[in-house]
């Protein structure tokens, strides 16, 4: 069933949540709201739940309006058919497991034997069949956060809805669990949205990736496509690129960095204007010997060093006084060391000349 959201907009009193929203998730795929906090991911998720009144716009499930501010539609949460896993998943301690998992059952007057089947059934594909009769008090973080989602899947819902899931889980758990929740969506052919403000999860689980700022969304596209090519350079900082310098623009291969002389030749960008950023990943940098010169040199000096496992992580002072953040495999780092005077090349193709900001997409 797919979902669509058009012109959605969400005030809490004076503010704007959520400020003209437009998204489609088509049947049985996997969409990650991705960005920083107060962007409006969660205000997203409940006003397609029903858990809030949006000020205007509308809501279509599989092509049935759920809300529509201008026929006056407003179904309440519980004739949406969405289940949704909230980022602190209330389960009841004192409870068992299966009782956890029945409840939603037990309020919709199921029949025993039909809710023992399918509490069995959604038990055994979270994996915690084998702990149905334990409290649910004894259980680890990683055990409840299935309670929780095995009692949003058996009400068997068209849509999916996950607010940040896994964000008490230590690394591993929320590793392996990633991992599982990704083959249910698959197995169960699920339309869903997940929240998250974790780049490599979104990464990890996404068919398509939204990325909001300000209650809008700014790109969307395939998890290949965001990264490789952010539509800005405040979206490419929100996924880590850790160079971000602006420039002004000299012709169509050729930028300056601002507040220096230092031209480089850039690969063909279509952006114009004056609020121009050269967005450049550390791991496209590289570091050379001082006497090292040409095209794309910048020569400067180690001011920090700082060992990542199996890369090094280098600042590097230029004498106008810019730092670039270099990321270095361990090998080619080992020749350098803090304080020593280096020469940075900047391959043409790791340049991306982007506007600072983009609208809504
Ligand atoms: N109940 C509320 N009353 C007033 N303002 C609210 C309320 N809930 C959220 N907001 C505001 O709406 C904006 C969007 O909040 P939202 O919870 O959707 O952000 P989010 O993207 O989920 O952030 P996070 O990653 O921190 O969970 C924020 O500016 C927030 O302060
Ligand atoms: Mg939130």
């Amino acid at each position: 069933m797919n979902i669509e959201v058009e012109n959605l907009v969400l005030k809490y009193g004076d503010s704007t949540a959520i400020d003209n929203l437009n998204l489609t998730v088509e049947d049985g795929e996997a969409v990650v709201l991705l960005g920083q906090s107060g962007c409006g991911k969660t205000s997203t998720m409940r006003c397609i739940a029903g858990l809030e009144e949006p000020a205007s716009g509308s809501v279509r499930i599989a092509g049935d309006y759920v809300f529509d501010s201008a026929k006056g539609i407003d179904k309440p949460p519980h004739q949406r058919n969405i289940g949704m896993v909230f980022q602190s998943y209330a389960i009841w301690p004192h409870l068992t497991v299966f009782e956890n998992v029945a409840f939603p059952l037990t309020m919709k007057r199921t029949p025993k034997s039909e809710m023992r089947q399918r509490v069995t059934e959604t038990l055994k594909l979270v994996g915690l069949d084998h702990l149905a009769e334990r409290g649910a008090s004894m259980l680890s973080g990683g055990q409840m956060q299935r309670v929780a989602l095995a009692r949003s899947l058996v009400m068997q819902p068209s849509v999916l809805l996950l607010d940040e899931p896994l964000s008490n889980l230590d690394a591993r758990l929320r590793d392996r669990l990633r991992i599982e929740l990704r083959e249910l969506q698959l197995e169960l052919g699920l339309t869903s949205i997940y929240v998250t403000h974790d780049q490599d999860e979104a990464l990890a689980l996404a068919d398509r990736i939204a990325l909001m700022q300000h209650g809008r969304i700014v790109q969307i596209g395939t998890p290949t496509d965001i990264y490789g090519s952010p539509l800005s350079a405040s979206i490419a900082d929100f996924l880590g690129v850790s160079n971000i310098i602006p420039v002004t623009e000299v012709d169509s291969s050729t930028i300056k960095l601002s507040g220096s002389d230092i031209a480089l030749k850039v690969g063909p960008y279509s952006t114009s204007g004056s609020d121009l950023k050269a967005c450049i990943r550390g791991e496209d940098l590289e570091l050379a010997a001082p006497e090292a010169a040409g095209m794309n040199s910048v020569p400067g000096i180690i001011t920090v060093q700082s060992f990542q496992g199996p890369t090094v992580q280098f600042h590097v002072k230029t004498n106008e006084g810019l730092t670039f953040n270099v990321l270095a495999p361990k090998a080619a780092a080992m020749q350098f060391k803090l304080h020593d005077e280096v020469t940075v090349r900047i391959p043409s193709a790791g340049v991306q000349v982007l506007p600072t900001e983009v609208a809504a997409a």
